[in-house]
């Protein structure tokens, strides 16, 4: 995941609402129904509204979240049971734990700014890993067709008996975030060790992401050890500059992949993403299936130069200055839409959530109809800032340089504003909203005004110098293309089924709704963002237990991008389950 450091996929209401479940018991209690309407008073002690919402009419409301039946395999029913007898043995155990320590001891950090692969030596690091999958995966190497795109993009080919069947994708990245040096003193075992404790795990890339690869490359070595045999082609993809800017590896790695395969040639794609955990009483796993756009913005203001002793009003600085207030001045509007994934998510949470109360229930369940209740659903989410940046397009300056003396006019000063741009909107809304923001200040300073390549100020303005607005570093991404998750969606509710059976399985449950599959959003992009013209089934999903509540850093934080980096191991053997269920569920489903 790049760039986030450690931020829940998930994240619950800053105080948890099952901490303050009897409260929302109560609350439930107390709705007061006046002539077919009901005052909903929904209480966590720290909030209170009061939306007009007619009970009797949304307490029968069509059921939402609908659920797909655990799928276990049928026609590879023998290999499923062979294997999943296997995993369950402390020797495969024993066995996973060396795979995934023996990858994290091989150091595979990427840094931003790397000249490209050919040009810059820092990229090696990806030959030894090489090695060691050779070394590791003896079946997979002789068995699949590797090709090694830009040098260090792996795609591993597995070609199944029916060509006519659209193969899956299952990508992972090899590269892992830089430890720095002034850190590593803080680290329990040092960050290449891939110690393990009994437990888990540790070591820089244990969770992020070569849990994902190492998971993938055990369970198609073992699948080849049970004899298994593809009907369906399974392509696997290895990026390897994820935590940069992807375009070395899953930009590439796209390139060939369409050229080979075609524009919307695969089924579904599976990478890297969230996990589930418990919400009110219930689990949910929430694959990722859409992803925020970014933009980095660079503002610039130009002036002239001279002795800091005779100073004109405003410097460039100055000037700067005031053009950046105005920006956190007048955020980008947010309203919850109907539309959005934290949305549905949340119409899930309703449906599902055992200890929901009947008040908040009544009230996701009237959002849907009733614009008052879809309010009051936005007011009651918004007080936690993480589901309010999901859904808003956020701004943060990040980055402010002018200046070069302290007695000299500074002639440049440049801000970046870093932007993730709300699934609901675009690039270009985000940028026309930076350009308008600054009209009227860029007139008032007489700056020649310059937005996105196009002139904004008439020319025959007095110009006292210059702004100008441009996309920085890379270039903008748009929101991504919703993956459908409605259950006539065959590749959604596979997906859902093998959840699931692997869910079932690593718990020793039966029935279908043990684990309850919703919609979900992370907040950060994964190399999936080069991928849209495969699939439109995106799913970015890592099947591991986030554990009760993410907010205490009992989920995905642990210690992803940061010091301490570690991963339970029964938690990884699950997703290892899951990887199994899901190529045989894909080899023999219709997608
Ligand atoms: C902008 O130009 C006008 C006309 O030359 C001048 O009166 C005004 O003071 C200038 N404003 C600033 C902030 O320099």
């Amino acid at each position: 995941m790049k760039g986030e450091s450690g931020l829940p996929l998930v994240p619950q209401p800053t105080q948890a609402p099952h901490a303050k479940r009897s409260s929302l018991k109560l609350a439930g209690q107390m709705i007061l129904v006046t002539g077919g309407l009901a005052l909903l008073a929904l209480s966590q002690g720290y909030a209170i509204f009061s939306p007009i919402v007619d009970i009797v009419q949304w307490k029968d409301a069509e059921a939402q979240c609908a659920q797909a039946d655990v799928l276990v395999p049928h026609r590879n029913a023998e290999v499923y049971s062979k294997l999943s007898e296997v995993l369950g043995l402390p020797e495969t155990r024993a066995r996973a734990i060396n795979w995934l320590s023996g990858a994290v001891k091989v150091p595979t950090e990427v840094y931003d700014d790397m000249d490209p692969v050919g040009v810059d030596p820092q990229w090696e690091v990806f030959g030894p890993f090489h090695d060691y999958l050779a070394e590791a995966y003896p079946l997979v190497h002789s068995n699949l067709k590797l090709t090694k795109v830009n040098t260090y993009g792996l795609v591993f080919d597995w070609i199944g008996s029916d060509s006519s069947l659209k193969p899956i994708l299952l990508a992972a990245h090899q590269d892992v975030v830089p430890v720095e040096t002034r850190t590593v003193k803080d680290w329990t075992h040092p960050p290449f060790s891939g110690h393990y404790d009994g437990e888990k795990i540790w070591g820089r890339g244990s969770n992020d992401d070569k849990s994902g690869l190492i998971g993938i490359m055990s369970v198609v070595e073992m699948l080849l050890e049970q004899g298994f045999k593809p009907t369906r082609t399974v392509v696997l993809a290895f990026g390897f500059d994820e935590e940069a800017s992807g375009l070395q590896g899953a930009g590439e790695l796209n390139n060939y992949l369409v050229d080979v395969w075609g524009e919307n040639s695969f089924a579904l794609l599976v990478d890297e993403g969230g996990g589930y955990v418990e919400e009110y009483g219930t689990t949910f796993a929430t694959p990722s299936v859409a992803e925020k756009g970014y933009l980095d913005l660079r503002v610039e203001v130009k002036m002239p130069g001279g002795h800091s002793s005779v100073p004109p009003a405003h410097t460039s600085i100055g000037v700067l200055s005031s053009l950046l207030v105005q920006y956190e001045k007048e955020p980008f509007d947010v309203a919850l839409s109907r539309e959005d994934t934290l949305y549905k998510t949340w119409q899930c949470y309703g449906e599902h959530g055992r200890d929901v109360s009947s008040a908040l229930r009544t009230l996701i369940k009237a959002s849907m109809k009733s614009k008052a209740a879809l309010t009051a659903l936005e007011k009651f989410l918004f007080q936690n800032k993480f589901y309010k940046s999901m859904i808003q397009t956020t701004q943060a300056i990040t980055m402010i340089n002018g200046g070069v003396k302290s007695n000299a006019l500074p002639e440049e000063a440049y801000g970046i504003v870093n932007h993730r741009i709300s699934t609901q909107s675009s690039t270009h809304a985000t940028m026309m909203y930076d350009k308008q923001r600054l009209t009227a200040l860029a007139e008032s300073f007489n700056l020649t005004y310059t937005a996105f390549g196009k002139h904004i100020s008439s020319t025959d303005a007095p110009s006292a110098g210059s702004l100008t607005l441009s996309a920085a570093f890379t270039e903008p991404l748009e929101p991504a293309p919703v993956t459908p998750t409605d259950l006539e969606s065959h590749p959604w509710r596979m997906l859902s089924g093998t959840i699931k059976a692997a869910f079932n399985a690593a718990h020793q449950l039966e029935g279908s709704n043990n684990i309850i599959v919703a919609p979900g959003m992370g907040t950060g992009n994964t190399d999936t963002r080069f991928y849209w013209s495969l699939t439109p089934h995106i799913f970015r999903y890592a099947h591991q237990n986030g554990g009760k509540d993410v907010s205490t850093g009992g989920g995905l934080d642990r210690g992803v991008h940061t010091v301490n980096e570690a991963i339970v191991v029964d938690y990884w053997m699950e997703q290892l389950r899951f990887f199994m269920t899901l190529i045989l569920n894909a080899d023999e489903s219709e997608l």
